[in-house]
């Protein structure tokens, strides 16, 4: 197939385009460097011993977008383009509806236009919000989520579910990710923060490698094994794959599909750390401290519709995304640059 990846520059954009290339596709990236840089695509390709089409750009311009349907036989997207961060969508909420829901605006008239109806979208396990029970299945209500950035996933949704409504042409995956982190097994390839990360897996690396000082555990109050939080981490490679799942499921069957990408374990901030710890062989300082505004207690997935529609699950267990993680750390102590 001829894919368009859409944010294919950046963390799990480019582990996909990988996948794609290995598994025989012609890709084209479609990015704006607004969270990533090129050397990512460069490192994909000398992976895969083939090129990328690479076109720096913005999914929000209509111009460029008509063009390039126009000039590349496209069947399918993935559209991973978008901000990500929840704390600066809390300072910047036009940046974040701007960018994720009128990109995805602008991509889907584009795609309609030019006779393109495949399309996965990358999707948040925060559309739960606090699910009432665990493990959560594609069948649990979505909720109002609490800041801009879950607001425009939801949005997001809302709206392919309204578009494959009015054009039954449309075959539309909705992936639900929870968290993840690793990184490619080569260490060539990962995630590549600007400034303090946010997230847990690229702050324990950085304290490891020396670049922090040391992890703030936000809370160990909460009603879970060990008083920290509970998520369901995957590995990048793993959620790769599952793109390139949903995507052949796509070409037999139109509709708009919602499938949770995750292990289906839970593993608590601390398990995290301690497991970190083994498989890296150092240590990775951490003090306690309040509970960050906005998290939730426990969440992991029931990823059993996607093993039974896609004939998909998660391969890799915990200490593997560990170890491939401070691989990548360790080889690239200044990411990509
Ligand atoms: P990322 O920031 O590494 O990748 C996003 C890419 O999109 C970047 O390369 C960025 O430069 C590009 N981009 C942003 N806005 C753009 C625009 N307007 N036009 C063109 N390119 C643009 O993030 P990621 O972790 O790879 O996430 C990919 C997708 O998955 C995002 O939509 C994100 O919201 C979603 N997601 C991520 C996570 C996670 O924890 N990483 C979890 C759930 C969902
Ligand atoms: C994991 C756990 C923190 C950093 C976020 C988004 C979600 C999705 C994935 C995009 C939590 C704890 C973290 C630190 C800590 N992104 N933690 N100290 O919050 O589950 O999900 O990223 O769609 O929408 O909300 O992931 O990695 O930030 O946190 O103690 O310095 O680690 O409290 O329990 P989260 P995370």
């Amino acid at each position: 197939m001829n894919v368009l990846v859409t944010g294919g520059a950046g963390y799990i954009g480019s582990h996909t385009v990988l996948e794609l290339l290995e598994g025989g596709h012609q890709v084209v990236v479609l990015d704006n460097l607004s969270n990533s840089c090129l050397q990512a695509v460069r490192r994909v390709e000398q992976l895969a011993g083939r090129k990328v089409r690479f076109v720096e750009g913005d999914v929000r311009d209509a111009a460029l977008l008509a063009q390039l349907f126009a000039a590349e036989p496209i069947d399918a997207v993935l559209h991973f383009a978008g901000l990500k961060a929840v704390g600066e969508s809390l300072d910047n909420p036009l940046e974040y509806y701007s960018n994720n829901v009128a990109g995805t605006l602008t991509l889907c008239q584009t795609m309609a236009a030019a006779g393109v109806f495949r399309l996965v979208f990358s999707s948040s396990a925060t559309v739960y919000g606090e699910p009432a029970s665990m493990p959560v299945s594609e069948a649990c209500p979505t909720v109002e989520p609490t800041n801009p950035y879950g607001r425009s996933k939801l949005v997001v949704e809302h709206l392919l579910q309204d578009l494959q409504r009015s054009d039954p042409r449309w075959a539309i995956g909705l992936l639900r990710y929870f968290n993840p982190i690793g990184a490619h097994a080569s260490g060539l390839i990962g995630e590549d923060p600007l400034g303090v990360p946010n997230n847990l897996l690229p702050y324990v690396c950085q304290v490891a490698i020396g670049k922090l000082e040391c992890l703030w555990v936000h809370g160990n109050d909460y009603p879970t094994v060990d008083g920290t939080c509970v998520r369901d981490y995957i590995h990048v490679v793993d959620l790769a794959t599952g793109h390139l799942r949903a995507l052949e499921f796509l070409c037999g069957q139109p509709g708009c599909h919602i499938w949770n990408l995750g292990t289906g374990q839970g593993h608590s901030v601390l398990e995290v750390v301690r497991a970190f710890e083994q498989a890296a062989g150092c240590a990775a300082q951490y003090q306690i401290g309040p509970r960050r505004a906005g998290d939730i207690a426990a969440s992991w997935a029931d990823p059993n519709k996607a093993l039974r529609e896609l004939g998909w699950k998660a391969e890799r267990g915990l200490g593997q995304m560990l170890v491939d993680a401070w691989r990548w750390q360790n080889q690239n102590p200044q990411g990509y640059r």
